[in-house]
């Protein structure tokens, strides 16, 4: 099967901009819109894959700079690659690396040719290239790969336009570098704040031929406003017959905007980090379990929803497990949280397919509290 027959994306209804797709990968069909789970270290935080298989998860995300420097990509490739290696026989995406450097590693410097860093863990020094991150992610081996790119602070004019020539040289490197024909490679969209950047890099990026198209560079400190911007202006931009994904991004009213202007595949950690700081996602905005007034509570998390959590536990014993610290509450609101995205996206793909996915944005956003964090 040649690789375009592989990955081929089945653009089913659009309503306005909002798209509903079927992207094919060798591990099974993902239903666009989307929302995946982030498994940074081949793990979802607290959550078994029986259990993200009950919640409905589908493409679940990994991190090639963790798994490179714990337990290494050879180790994981020696136990027959990541799907197997952590038990997820469904489609996978592993981020490239470069982000991950930028935000977590020490010392990073950087130049024409690749990144170099210190380890968070233990100091080492270690170098990210192009070439490199595309052969890390060859022996992981996730149905979904993506280039090594560069992501700037949004505000910061000449940065971005460094970053971004950067980034789409690093792009054309990644294609060169790329050898299996089972796994999509993904370019990435960067320009900051800026829509002659993000204009120009999003016609560079859309004409090198990759089978589907992530946008960076946001949710990293600019306002919701400019975020909207810039993804209405990507959605004229961008071809519309392959799959839009927005990088790190998944807060439920980000997602409803997302998908009104064009995205199909979102991540975040936010549901599972929420839920280690014990705070529930709702469609109408966050409860913080640890607070008292659930003490008493017969109600579950959520009257309308029909996760595990929410059909067995009330908020008062919920309370209880956070109070006490007790693991298994991590678990049950992670449940809760990840139930909450994945039901938000398949009700949007259902309104999408039925036409009506303006009117259900407008309830959603008028119902729903926004949190600042
Ligand atoms: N995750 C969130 N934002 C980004 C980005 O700009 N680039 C990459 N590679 N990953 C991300
Ligand atoms: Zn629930």
């Amino acid at each position: 099967m040649s690789e375009t027959q592989s990955f081929q994306f089945d653009l089913l209804a659009r309503d306005g901009n909002a798209r509903a797709g079927v992207f094919h990968t060798p591990h099974g069909d993902i239903q666009t819109p989307i929302f995946a789970p982030v498994g940074t270290q081949a793990t979802v935080k607290a959550v078994t894959p029986a259990q993200l298989e009950e919640i409905g998860a589908n493409l679940v995300l990994s991190n090639t700079y963790h798994l490179y420097l714990r337990p290494g990509a050879d180790l994981v490739a020696e136990m027959g690659g990541l799907h197997e290696f952590m038990q997820w026989p469904h489609p996978m995406l592993t981020d490239s690396g470069g982000f991950q450097v930028f935000s977590l590693a020490d010392m990073r410097k950087i130049d024409a040719d690749g990144v170099t860093f210190k380890s968070h863990i233990d100091g080492s020094t270690h170098r990210f290239t192009p070439e490199s991150s595309i052969a890390v992610q060859e022996k992981l081996g996730a149905d979904i790969i993506m280039s090594f790119d560069e992501c700037a602070p949004p505000y910061d004019r000449k940065y971005n336009e460094s970053a971004m020539a950067r980034t789409h040289a690093w792009a054309e490197r990644c294609l060169r570098a790329k050898t299996r024909p089972d796994q999509a490679l993904f370019g990435i969209v960067q320009g900051g704040i800026f829509p002659d950047l993000r204009t120009q890099s999003a016609e560079f990026i859309s004409s090198l031929g990759f089978p589907g198209h992530a946008i960076g560079g946001l949710s990293v400190g600019e306002t919701k406003e400019e975020m909207n911007t810039t993804l209405q202006l990507l959605n004229d931009v961008l071809p519309k017959d392959k799959p839009r994904y927005l990088m790190g991004v998944g807060s439920p009213e980000d997602l409803i905007n997302g998908i009104r202007r064009g995205v199909d595949i979102f991540d975040c950690v936010l549901p599972t980090r929420l839920a280690r700081h014990t705070a529930a996602m709702t469609f109408t905005g966050r409860i913080n379990l640890m607070n008292a007034t659930n003490a008493h509570d017969h109600r579950p998390i959520d009257e309308g929803c029909g996760c595990y959590t929410c059909q067995h536990f009330t908020r008062a014993y919920l309370r209880h497990l956070v109070v006490s610290k007790e693991m298994l509450a991590a678990t049950l609101i992670s449940i809760h949280n990840l139930y909450t995205l994945l039901e938000l996206v398949r009700r949007s793909r259902k309104a999408i397919l039925n036409g009506t996915f303006d009117q259900f944005a407008d309830d959603f956003l008028e119902h729903y509290q926004s949190t600042n964090a």
